[in-house]
């Protein structure tokens, strides 16, 4: 039996979808359906760890009402809650999905100051839980209040710990937190751009900048390209997997599914280039179910069968 999987989501929220036909600007807009989910990236890892038959134990803070109601969501799916109590409201995003165009515009709260006092509680619990869990992961931004180093310290404390760790983040959390030696790294394709600060069109200048950050101190890198696929830089080789076919669906919570997938198999000790084929399978079926944070288990099989990693020089 794998040991459970520790998703850090510093930044829990509730994601709230608004289904309407147009959205009227300036005017009323009545929504014809209305859904509430626990989300942030960490909660979808959770999610879809669950989903994948694992024990996900979910750490990060949640506040007020709506803390309750992402708690609630949480122990209905059968996800192990480690989260820690703020004295803020924690936040929510609204997604208005208009129909008519097949399209989404989102709203994302800031979300709740952590004191010094609560990201000391979360420390504590982290270090805790982590001789007992395979991977954890470590997912989207820092709240408000929380020290600018603290991905780096939590994948410091991993590594101490002897457990590998997965880091999914942006701009100067993936930069700092990269000094903590993630065991992968898997930045999409702009937040690499962004990161290094230059375009990068080609395989070839994803590969070079995949390398500056192991040189940065990831072990391996994982770069998702959206419909393009994915390639992995690992001590052991570089791959590249390709989807067979440009899918339609929605790729929101596509990369947190792969993250997800890497986890697993570092949990489950899945030598490269198997963890590159789970975690590009694993994020098209995420690109084929609806909502984030879920994934089409038909289309994942099928993915795991016919995706072959193609090794680069
Ligand atoms: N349109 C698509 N067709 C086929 N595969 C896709 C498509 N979009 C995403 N994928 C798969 O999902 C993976 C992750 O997608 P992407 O690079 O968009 O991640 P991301 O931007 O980190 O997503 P998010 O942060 O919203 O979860 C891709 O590497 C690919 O395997
Ligand atoms: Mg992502």
């Amino acid at each position: 039996v794998t040991q459970p999987i520790l998703a850090v989501a510093l930044n829990a929220a509730l994601d709230i979808t608004y289904y309407l036909d147009e959205i009227a600007w300036h005017g009323t807009n009545r929504p014809a359906q209305v859904i509430e989910r626990a989300g942030g990236k960490g909660i979808n890892v959770a999610h879809v760890l669950r989903e994948l038959g694992a024990q996900p134990v979910v750490l990060g803070f949640v506040g007020g009402v709506t803390g309750g109601m992402i708690r609630g969501e949480l122990a209905g799916a059968g996800i192990d809650d480690r989260l820690i109590e703020t004295a803020g409201e924690s936040r929510r995003t609204v997604a208005v999905v208009e129909r008519a165009h097949g399209d989404a515009t989102l709203f994302v709260e800031p979300g709740p100051r952590i004191s010094d006092q609560e990201w000391d509680r979360l420390l504590a619990a982290y270090g805790r839980a982590l001789p007992g869990v395979g991977a954890v992961t470590i997912s989207g931004g820092i709240p408000p209040g929380v020290p600018s180093g603290a991905y780096a310290r939590l994948l410091t404390l991993a590594a101490e710990a002897g457990v590998p760790s997965v880091l999914d983040s942006e701009s100067a959390a993936l930069r700092r937190g990269l000094g903590g030696r993630p065991t992968v790294a898997k930045p999409n394709r702009v937040e690499l751009e962004e990161l290094l600060g230059r375009p990068l069109p080609a395989i070839g200048d994803l590969l070079d900048a995949a390398r500056e950050l192991r040189d940065q101190g990831a072990e391996s890198v994982v770069v998702s390209m959206g419909a393009e696929g994915m390639l992995a830089v690992t001590p052991q080789g570089t791959w590249k997997v390709v989807p067979p076919e440009k899918l339609s669906g929605n790729p929101t919570g596509a990369g947190d599914a792969a993250a997800a997938a890497l986890a697993l198999s570092l949990a489950e000790r899945t030598p490269w280039p198997g963890r590159l084929v789970e975690a590009a399978a694993l994020s098209m079926a995420a690109v084929r179910a609806p909502v984030a944070g879920t994934f089409d288990e038909a289309a994942y099989a099928n993915y795991r069968e016919r995706l072959r990693a193609e090794p680069l020089p």
